[in-house]
């Protein structure tokens, strides 16, 4: 029988070992190369205590499930949240039961357990848990060149023919537009950017606290991807920030807004974020934009600055349990806030 304790530093040769054989040795490597980062410097694990539990059996590790905390805010209410994230059995010890027992170890210890961009196995053991549903998390893509619609499985002509018929429509999409507010590159996040967060929380109904220290963590301190950070700025105050990067994919070059954040009613600031992270696509040579977000109000400015939803594979699972919420909770998400820079989707 498996005994769950949490992690210990003695236990991170076994822990990582097992990584390697679940996950493979180029996961093994990346997870390897951000872990002091994401479990230790985490600012919402106050005794840098990573929040792991670890399965043990005998002398061998057959498990672990690591999570993220943060603080989670209902609509200004904040409690212990926590993404999970590397959830893994050992091969031979799957379906039977560990999963479950990991599951329920974390969901005990914390007062919102929340999963993002699940694994197939994951989800399926998240439903069978019957954990609320309630993504997945939708996705957006603004097309910049012809060569966003390329898709590698069609052949070349149906590819130049697709090219030559949306051009117009794309041209029209990716046309510039001049900004209505003023936009400022930043290297970190000051305090004001805290501020802002606890003006704007009551306006969401869920969503990770965006603190200063929170952003500054995740956006400037992590060591595997350099991000860009722009506020928009109004009368010398910070009223809002897009964070993006720059990427090549297989099917062409990409920017992804990966998280942002200004009042869901500030039309024009939204806009003016969406249109300067355009500007900064198109000096980048991307051929697309892509961007997940939950809000309604985003969702409709989004849209409106000529993005197509698409679909999203960004499943998002919660369970709040530090405060007694009706189920009726979990259908209406038109007011969560919730990105790519959630959870360790962006990696
Ligand atoms: C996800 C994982 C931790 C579950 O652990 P487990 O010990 O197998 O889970 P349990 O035995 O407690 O629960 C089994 C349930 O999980 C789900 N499940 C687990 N593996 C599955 C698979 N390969 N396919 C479909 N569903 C699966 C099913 O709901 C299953 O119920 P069933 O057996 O009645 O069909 C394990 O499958 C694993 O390590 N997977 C590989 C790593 C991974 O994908 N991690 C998630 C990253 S987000």
């Amino acid at each position: 029988m498996a005994e769950v304790l949490r992690y210990r530093r003695e236990d991170r040769r076994a822990v990582d070992a097992l990584y390697r054989r679940v996950f493979g040795i180029d996961a093994a490597e990346s997870s390897r190369l951000r872990w002091e980062w994401q479990y230790s410097r985490n600012p919402n694990n106050p005794g840098h205590e990573p929040e792991i539990w670890v399965a043990h059996e005998g002398p061998a590790v057959v498990g672990q499930y690591a999570t993220m905390p943060v603080r989670l805010s209902l609509g200004g209410r904040e409690v212990q949240g926590s993404w999970g994230m590397d959830v893994m059995v050992a091969p031979e010890r799957q379906r039977q039961g560990l999963g479950e027992v990991l599951f329920r170890t974390w969901d005990r210890n914390v007062g919102a357990s929340l999963g993002l961009g699940l694994s197939d196995s994951s989800y399926r053991l998240f439903q069978k848990l019957r954990w609320p549903d309630v993504g997945p998390v939708p996705c957006f893509v603004k097309p910049l060149t012809r060569r966003a619609l390329r898709r590698p499985e069609w052949p070349v002509l149906v590819n130049r023919l697709v090219s030559a018929v949306t051009l117009p429509l794309i041209r029209i999409i990716s046309r510039p537009r001049p900004l209505t507010a003023e936009v400022r590159i930043l290297h970190r996040f000051d305090d004001s950017f805290t501020a802002l967060w606890e003006s704007l929380a009551p306006k969401f109904d869920l969503a990770v606290r965006r603190d200063a220290a929170y952003l500054n963590w995740k956006f400037t301190g992590a060591p595997h991807v350099r991000y860009w950070i722009a506020a928009l700025r109004r009368q010398d105050r910070n009223v809002g920030y897009a964070v993006y990067r720059h990427l090549h994919e297989p099917r062409g070059r990409v920017t992804l807004l990966v998280d942002f954040l200004a009042d869901p009613e500030d039309e024009d600031g939204v806009t003016t974020l969406l249109g300067w992270v355009d500007r900064e696509a198109r000096r980048a040579d991307s051929d697309k934009i892509r961007t997940f977000a939950m809000h309604a109000g985003f969702r409709r400015l989004i849209r409106k600055s000529g993005y197509f939803q698409v679909k999203s594979t960004m499943e998002f699972v919660v369970k709040v349990n530090a405060v007694e919420l009706p189920p009726s909770f979990y259908e209406g998400t038109d007011r969560w806030h919730v990105t790519l820079g959630d959870s360790d989707q962006d990696r």
